[in-house]
């Protein structure tokens, strides 16, 4: 199925405009995730087998995920594990409604696998969100997966009041959520990647922690488990000083990584001219370094602090070399839009039958065994 999206599919979206095919194909999904019969189709076509993990008190159908930036608006929450995902974060998800940065800002690399973005968080706000999604919950069409939440903060909004900016988006999106991701690392809002800083990610987390057990009270629902999604850009110090916060603001477990900053050498005009697009770069590029991130956070914890790992999984071998490198839970994005909706399936199959080839009976035997301590 891969080899007819390549061969047939890929071609005729990739003579569009990257944006502008994103956005039609979502529209093309969220009209599908409303057609059970075009549901019972994606079922039949591309939903996974089963490969339990249960983390942070969440049970997961199988351990891959939609990564945050795909589906931004919740336009078509339905379709997710219908092509087997078995997670999928929503957003980035701003307490302000903004445009993002002006188009074009979005660039394919096509003969590296990778993207360029500089979205800026293009969003209808967190008030917004909490509509949609209270809509698709209605409807009876809510995914049959744990949803998280990709928490930004407003562009408009100063660096020192950004705690209060997450707590509101928190708290208007509390009840439509399985669990919640901080946003501190994307690198298309100005200087937000400094709230990665000790201090200000403590207060944030704080911040999220005190609201939590207040909506947890007032809608008598379960607190939220909370995530911090790291940027691969990160030295290892600076990595430390937030697995520092992990008790003390019982962070659930760490998302890495986002997109680079970096660039990969090239010989090539065609990649050099998108290589030189301001923005963050996700893909094939980004695999070893966000798997170095992923084995390091692992190392640092004892592997007992749950990590997600996404960057540059396209194949089962991908996904085995960060669950081997620490990460329980995987996420994709870059290798949906390369290898098209068959990916998730095709990595879950892999993976049990890895598994099954090294006589384990369940992924967590898996997760770190690659970790030279
Ligand atoms: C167009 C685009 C938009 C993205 N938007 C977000 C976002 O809003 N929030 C976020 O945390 N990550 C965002 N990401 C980063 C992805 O979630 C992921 O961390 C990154 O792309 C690496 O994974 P990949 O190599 O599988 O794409 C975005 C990525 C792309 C390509």
């Amino acid at each position: 199925m891969s080899w007819f999206y390549r061969t047939f599919t890929r071609p005729i979206l990739f003579s569009q405009d990257s944006e502008a095919i994103h956005n039609r194909t979502l529209r093309l999904l969220g009209w599908a995730g409303k057609q059970p019969l075009a549901c019972e189709l994606l079922s039949a076509l591309y939903q996974a087998p089963t490969l339990p993990i249960e983390l942070f008190g969440l049970k997961f159908p199988n351990p891959v995920g939609l990564a945050a930036g795909m589906d931004k608006h919740a336009a078509a929450m339905p379709v997710w594990p219908r092509i087997g995902f078995g997670f999928s974060e929503l957003g980035g998800v701003t307490a302000q409604p903004q445009p993002g940065n002006p188009a074009p800002r979005m660039f394919r690399a096509v003969a590296d696998e990778a993207l360029i973005n500089r979205m800026g968080f293009n969003n209808p706000g967190a008030d917004a969100m909490a509509v949609r999604l209270k809509t698709w919950r209605d409807s009876g069409r809510w995914p049959s997966h744990p949803v998280g939440i990709n928490l930004g903060k407003s562009k408009v909004t100063p660096l020192s009041e950004a705690a209060q900016d997450y707590a509101t988006s928190f708290r208007l999106l509390f009840p439509y959520a399985d669990f919640f991701v901080v946003n501190v690392s994307s690198p298309n809002t100005p200087n937000l990647r400094q709230l990665q800083d000790k201090a200000a990610l403590d207060e944030i987390l704080a911040q999220l922690q005190a609201t939590n057990r207040q909506q947890s009270e007032s809608c008598s629902l379960p607190a939220r488990p909370i995530l911090v999604k790291v940027a691969p850009d990160l030295s290892f110090e600076a990595l430390d000083e937030i697995l520092t916060l992990v008790v003390s603001r019982q962070i659930a477990g760490i998302v890495a990584t986002n997109t680079t900053i970096s660039r990969p050498e090239t010989t090539r005009a065609d990649l050099a001219r998108v290589y030189s697009e301001t923005g963050g770069l996700s893909g094939k590029p980004l695999r070893a370094r966000s798997t170095e991130v992923i084995r390091h956070i692992a190392r640092q914890t004892h592997s007992k602090l749950p990590i997600v790992g996404v960057g540059g999984i396209f194949t089962v071998e991908d996904a085995w070399e960060k669950i081997t490198a620490g990460a329980s839970l995987l996420q994709v994005y870059t290798g949906l839009v390369y290898e098209g909706p068959a990916v998730a399936s095709t990595i879950v199959k892999g993976l049990r039958a890895k598994l099954r080839a090294l006589g384990l009976s369940h992924l967590h035997e898996a997760v770190g065994t690659s970790l030279v301590t």
